[in-house]
């Protein structure tokens, strides 16, 4: 376990470069199990939920070298179809594994997906999209699905029920391989996605989207190649926050704005001032932010995974009311009650939205991360408490999606440290 101590008060100055996307790169790594030929992937960061992947991946006979952001990969020896439970239940793509599985031997067995807990995470969608390729569920409870695909489907129109990252990756997966055209309605066009599909074209796929359609033609098979994974714009975004906070000057560096229009829009709201270039994004505040009124939705909305972090944008400021609103999971607030025994001022006003009123100060204490977007939302919330916040209690939730964190906030004048206890 971690605990991670944050001493509030420093102004943030510097540069900070930016790792690729932990979903893109989770998303295309998988992706790549639908070929067997070599493929090099760039940009992926060294972080706990990649090295979980990898680790089953090469459990189930990839061949695999991940050294400096870049990743080497081959499946071709692939030869297991139980997915190790122990590891699957760890995050919550693993269900993205299926398909290729069940197109390399016709049945599989995984665990209940995993990933951050922050409310209830269904598959129910999963479990239809799966179902209208004609793919039998075999087992399904609480610890792990067993599924049998007896031959592939040709030509097939679906319509997912409500817009989902990992479903429409499950349905891109199993059409890419299969015969004659797919057309799937409702698909999530998050960048993220949008990153998998570009990668599965480069190595031979045919995927065209058109608004919220896919319209994918399957091919024979799918070839090798070399692949960049775009920038995290989540770790972008937390970043160009922490300046906003505690006031002074940074670059973002290896990153761009094309994905974060709906973010930097935030940002100007709260006062901050922003250049970018075409790989940096230059932000600076010398005066007391201003609260922001902000929900999130699909993209290209603000992004759910920063709606915890930029929480903290309406902590401290003298009674200012505003209102943050949840519209992609139910009840995503496990960073609410940590930020109110600081000494915020939050009222859980449903399981949608909160109402926030500003206080002049909050102060270090001891409080608890309960997943991975909590722990960097109190992370930055201790940047700008007065005295010292501890955070315990699963601190490591923060290794499974930010690359280097430490090392990089200490490098922009934030004061952290941390140890590992047992
Ligand atoms: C992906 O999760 C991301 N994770 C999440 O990032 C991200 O917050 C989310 O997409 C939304 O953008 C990865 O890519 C590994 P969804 P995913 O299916 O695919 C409901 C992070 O911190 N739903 O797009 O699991 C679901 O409950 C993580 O990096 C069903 O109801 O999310 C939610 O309300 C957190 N039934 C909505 O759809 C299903 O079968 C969107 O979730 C599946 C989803």
């Amino acid at each position: 376990m971690k605990k991670i101590f944050v001493y509030g008060g420093n102004k943030v100055n510097g540069d900070v470069k930016i790792s690729g996307s932990k979903n893109s790169s989770l998303s295309i790594i998988i992706s790549s199990l639908l070929s067997n030929e070599d493929i090099l992937i760039k940009n992926i960061p060294n972080i706990k939920d990649i090295n979980v992947l990898l680790k089953i991946l090469k459990l189930l006979g990839s061949k695999i070298n991940f050294i400096n952001s870049n990743l080497y990969i081959n499946n071709k020896n692939i030869n297991k179809n139980i997915i190790p439970l122990y590891l699957s239940k760890l995050i919550r793509s693993s269900i993205n594994i299926i398909p290729s599985i069940l197109l390399r031997f016709g049945e599989v067995k995984i665990s209940f997906p995993g990933g951050c807990n922050f409310c209830k995470r269904p598959i129910d969608l999963h479990i239809k999209v799966f179902k209208d390729f004609n793919i039998k569920i075999i087992n399904l409870n609480k610890k792990y699905i067993e599924l049998k695909m007896f031959k592939k489907i040709t030509n097939k129109k679906i319509y997912i029920k409500k817009i989902s990252v990992g479903v429409t990756l499950n349905a891109i997966f199993l059409s890419v391989l299969s015969y004659g055209k797919f057309i799937i309605n409702n698909v999530s066009t998050e960048p993220e996605v949008i990153d998998t599909i570009n990668f599965l074209n480069t190595i031979g796929a045919n995927i065209n989207i058109i608004n919220n359609t896919l319209i994918i033609y399957g091919v024979k098979k799918l070839y090798g190649g070399v692949y960049k994974v775009l920038s995290d714009r989540i770790e972008t975004g937390t970043f160009l926050l922490s300046c906003v906070l505690n006031k002074g000057s940074l670059y973002c560096l290896n990153t761009n704005n094309k994905y974060l229009t709906k973010i930097i829009d935030v940002l100007k709201i709260s006062g901050a001032n922003i250049k970018t270039g075409n790989d940096y994004i230059y932000i600076s505040m010398y005066k007391k932010h201003k609260p922001v009124t902000f929900s999130s939705n699909v993209y290209p909305e603000f992004p759910t995974d920063l709606q915890p972090i930029f929480t903290n944008l309406n902590i401290i400021n003298n009674n200012k009311i505003s209102y943050i609103t949840e519209n992609i999971f139910f009840n995503r607030f496990s960073h609410v009650n940590e930020l109110i025994n600081m000494g915020a001022n939050i009222k859980i006003l449903s399981n949608f939205k909160i109402l926030c009123t500003g206080v002049n100060n909050i102060f270090g204490k001891t409080i608890y991360a309960k997943d991975l977007r909590c722990s960097m939302s109190l992370i930055l919330a201790g940047t700008y408490a007065i005295g010292q916040s501890v955070i315990i209690d699963k601190g490591d939730y923060i290794d499974r999606g930010y690359e280097n964190i430490f090392y990089k906030l200490k490098s922009i004048g934030i004061n952290i440290l941390y140890f590992n206890y047992f």
